[in-house]
């Protein structure tokens, strides 16, 4: 043994620690050149057949190796270990954050929004009213009779002999003119129900926004300039429109308004079922029997009201082939709008 045989173990240990990266591997560093039967033990044995007047510089050197050796090796033990707890206990900086998925207001609400932002503009307040409604105000004060065959118009949910889910918001106007004097001008939106099967075109509950106009001297003319204002609102200012006779206890004359077809614009498609029109709402003058039944003398006062399903309306707007999407809260469907 001589002292460049050191020199080159030495350097093997440098080569050796620096390829460590856990634990284990220096462990097994330590059993190659520290244990019993180590390198360096080896070297130590070797030193009695050093001739004598090199050994005190090998000795020296030999001490020197070994003690150049234990150092590096519990500094790299450290180090090993101060990472291994780092990755248990603290927070990686550099890892990139989760995102978090922001909401929206749902596309109902927004269409419910935009109704009553353009009815604000003309001057319409908001009501609501209850969904569980008495038959009373439900059908009876809107004119109609009990066996009236208007009522197999809506198929109703009845939760006992004289209380069902309400099958429109027609009711809340009868609450709005048995409390407030006219004038009134409100919208009245809200929840309704049906027992209707389930399908791409109807659900079992939906929602409508009513409107109400009651004063002096309210004419059809008023009626049908609020409701094209309306719609060019809503739906552009370019929709052409008609308005057809229809029937409704609850007005007389009454009407339904149909603008042209989005998708064929008039020609003809399967949407609007080859007629070139959709109907968005129904309308009409509110009967008299219904102004006497809420209290209003029918001399001094006329009225319009119009209905429309909000969900009908946000299909039309936004081309919505499936009334159920409105409510399976699916993420890919919600984030278009
Ligand atoms: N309540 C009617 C329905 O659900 C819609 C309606 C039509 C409301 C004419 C009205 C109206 O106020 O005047 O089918």
């Amino acid at each position: 043994m001589n002292l460049d045989q050191i020199t080159s173990v030495s350097g093997e240990f440098d080569k050796d620690l620096s390829s460590v990266i856990v634990l284990k591997e220096l462990e097994e560093l330590r059993i190659k050149y520290l244990s019993r039967n180590g390198i360096v033990s080896g070297l130590f044995e070797k030193l009695k057949d050093v001739p004598k007047e090199e050994k005190p510089a090998v000795g020296n050197k030999l001490n020197a190796l070994r003690n150049y050796i234990t150092e590096n090796f519990n500094l790299a033990k450290i180090k090993l270990e101060e990472k291994g707890s780092a990755g248990k206990q603290s927070i990686d900086l550099t890892l990139p954050g989760t995102q978090r998925q922001i909401g929206s207001k749902h596309i109902l609400t927004q269409t419910v929004d935009e109704i009553k932002s353009i009815f604000k503009g003309m001057g319409f307040s908001t009501f609501e009213g209850p969904e569980l409604e008495s038959d009373y105000y439900n059908f009876e004060a809107l004119n109609f009779a009990p066996d009236h065959p208007a009522r197999d118009m809506q198929d109703t949910f009845f939760i006992s002999k004289d209380f069902l889910l309400r099958t429109h918001t027609s009711p809340v106007q009868v609450r709005v003119m048995k409390n407030y004097k006219p004038p009134i001008r409100a919208i009245m939106p809200g929840r309704v129900y049906r027992s209707e099967a389930v399908n791409a075109r109807s659900y079992c509950m939906f929602h409508q926004v009513e409107g109400l106009v009651i004063d002096t001297d309210i004419t059809f003319a008023e009626l049908k300039g609020t409701l094209v204002f309306f719609a060019k609102q809503f739906y552009g200012n370019d929709l052409k429109y008609r308005f057809r006779a229809s029937f409704f206890p609850f007005t007389e004359p009454s009407a339904e308004m149909d603008i042209t077809c989005y998708i064929c614009g008039g020609k003809g498609c399967k949407i609007c079922k080859y007629t070139g029109w959709l109907e968005i709402l129904g309308c009409g003058m509110v009967d008299p029997n219904v102004l006497i039944n809420c209290g209003i003398d029918p001399e001094k006062y006329t009225g319009y009201a119009f209905g429309m399903g909000i969900e009908r309306t946000a299909m039309l707007k936004y081309n919505v082939q499936d009334i159920r999407l409105f409510f399976e809260n699916d993420f890919r469907f919600l984030k278009q709008f």
